[in-house]
């Protein structure tokens, strides 16, 4: 038994994920918190500001009148000021991590040096909740968007082609829910595909698999889109606040800040991203921490300023859908407004969704270069050097996902999986630092015993504001987790052997 607890708490050793100064391999120390900044605004702002804040302020009622969760109406403003604080703890943690242990995998990687197999195949399955299931939602709100910008050249989509089965049943829109009998069917079923967000899905994993990523350079292009279309959204639209729409407050009290901060933590994910590039960053010690917090503190200000307008446009109940700051603007009499910002978002969000599916493949990657994945996944194509096996198979089931999906839904699911790793990281820092208190670390969280401690708990108690049915899938995928860890990764883990990292496959075409 005890070797048993021993092979599930085995740990990779640091030295071996570590990337010496001055190897030839070692990466160039070029950016500055500056760079970081541009970073963490690229990797974070997407569906969460331009999608869910209009479920987080507006809540979700079922057709039959069931509360899935209270809206904050517009003290959505303190749901995210109360998420610049928490995330802040856990950013603080993730950048210790990260500048300690420099490797592709992200917390999978920090975990499997700190917390050994199973919590590291843990986070690592929690990280496709953040990654491949997020981008889901990504892509459905990108959807959203998208038929807005195409309405506005007169240009309209049949409806069943754009709505997801799931998005239909879940809706409380009497037209949404019309589809059901107006749709096209085969046999009983109606054929209800949202078929943008299938594409826009395929097209970016055909570029990942020709060896496209976004570089330095476009992402600042598109950093530039997406604060000039919030710019415009606030500055056209704070000319148009009826105050009226700011009373009441708080319609649901702290029980709505709580639940509606829940689904908007989607906003806000895309932090661990820019702590991944701690090896690349000149003087860590000083730049991370301004990088991660000067980010947050500057994307929570947009936020506020962003949720501010919105929920001073229009009456907040009115915010629901896939595209609410485009629908706002249009009900507010500013269909050209709404048009531009329809289009910024869509390339905003195809950012977004650029960044991770880049991310996973390489998170499999990693898995399955330390054996808890067959071996397929850590294939190289050889003239692109891209895991191409992975980046398609991410392709075709987050494609095929966003075919069907309802977005609040899967934003449930993408929080509940992320807040737990950042939990799990926080907790990591700590344990760290009594087990191994003299290790380097190129950043120290200050505080640590607060910080690593509240953080942990902070993420919690913003998980508890999620509705049961994200519990119960969040424990069901853990359990599916769990059942191929025992049946796989514990088998054929390369610790297990006594080696370290195993060889990838060999590269091909
Ligand atoms: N924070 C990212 C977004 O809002 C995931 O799209």
């Amino acid at each position: 038994m005890s070797g048993f607890l021993q092979r599930l708490t085995r740990r990779k050793p640091i030295s071996e994920l570590l990337s010496e100064e001055g190897h030839p391999n070692a990466l160039k120390r070029e950016l500055g918190a500056g760079d970081l900044i541009m970073l963490a605004i690229g990797a974070v702002i997407g569906a969460g500001i331009f999608s869910s804040i209009g479920t987080a302020a507006a809540g979700e009622i079922l057709p039959d009148g069931t509360v899935v969760r209270y809206g904050a109406g517009p003290a959505l403003v303190v749901s995210f000021v109360l998420l610049g604080l928490v995330c802040g703890l856990a950013a603080l943690c993730y950048a210790e991590l990260a500048s300690m242990i420099p490797q592709a995998g992200s917390a999978y990687a920090y975990s499997y040096a700190t917390l050994g197999e199973l919590i590291a195949w843990i986070i690592g399955w929690d990280l496709i909740l953040e990654y491949a299931v997020g981008n889901v939602a990504v892509a459905v709100a990108w959807s959203g968007y998208f038929s807005s910008f195409l309405s506005g050249f007169g240009i309209t989509l049949p409806d069943f082609l754009t709505h997801g089965y799931r998005a239909v049943i879940k809706s409380s829109d009497p037209e949404v829910r019309a589809l059901l009998e107006t749709a096209p069917r085969i046999g009983n079923m109606p054929i209800l595909l949202n078929v943008p967000a299938f594409a826009i899905v395929l097209a970016i994993t055909w570029l990942l698999m020709l060896g496209v990523r976004e570089s330095a350079r476009a992402n600042n292009i598109m950093v530039v889109v997406k604060l000039l279309v919030l710019a415009l959204f606030v500055g056209v639209g704070v000319m148009h606040i009826d105050t009226a729409n700011y009373v009441p407050f708080a319609p649901n009290g702290w029980r709505g800040i709580h639940q509606g901060a829940a689904i908007v933590f989607f906003a806000y994910i895309g932090f661990d991203a820019i702590s991944t590039a701690a090896e690349e960053t000149k003087n860590p010690q000083r730049n991370m921490p301004i990088g991660i917090l000067g980010g947050l503190a500057i994307c929570t200000v947009i936020y506020v300023v962003v949720g501010a307008v919105a929920t001073g446009l229009v009456p907040y109940a009115d915010l629901k859908g896939a595209d609410p700051l485009a629908q706002a603007l249009q009900m507010a009499g500013l269909g050209t407004a709404g048009w531009i910002v329809s289009f910024g978002a869509v390339i905003s969000l195809t950012a977004v969704l650029l960044v991770f599916q880049y991310g996973q493949p390489r998170i499999f990657y990693a898995m399955g270069r330390d054996g808890l994945l067959p071996k397929w996944s850590t294939r190289v194509s050889k003239k692109a050097r891209v895991p191409y096996i992975t980046t398609l198979v991410t392709g075709l089931v987050v494609a095929t996902g966003a075919l069907f999906a309802d977005e609040n839904e899967i934003y449930d699911l993408t929080n509940i999986g992320t807040l737990s790793a950042f939990a799990i990281v926080c907790i990591g820092v700590l344990v760290l630092r009594i087990k191994d208190p003299d290790r380097p670390r190129p950043f120290r969280v200050p505080f640590v015993w607060p910080v690593t401690l509240g953080g942990a708990g902070a993420c919690i108690y913003i998980m508890m504001g999620l509705p049961r049915h994200a519990w119960e899938r969040f424990g069901i995928w853990m359990g599916i987790g769990l059942l191929l860890y025992f049946v796989y990764g514990y088998w054929h883990s390369t610790l297990r052997y006594g080696g370290g990292a195993g060889e990838p496959d060999a590269p091909k075409s």
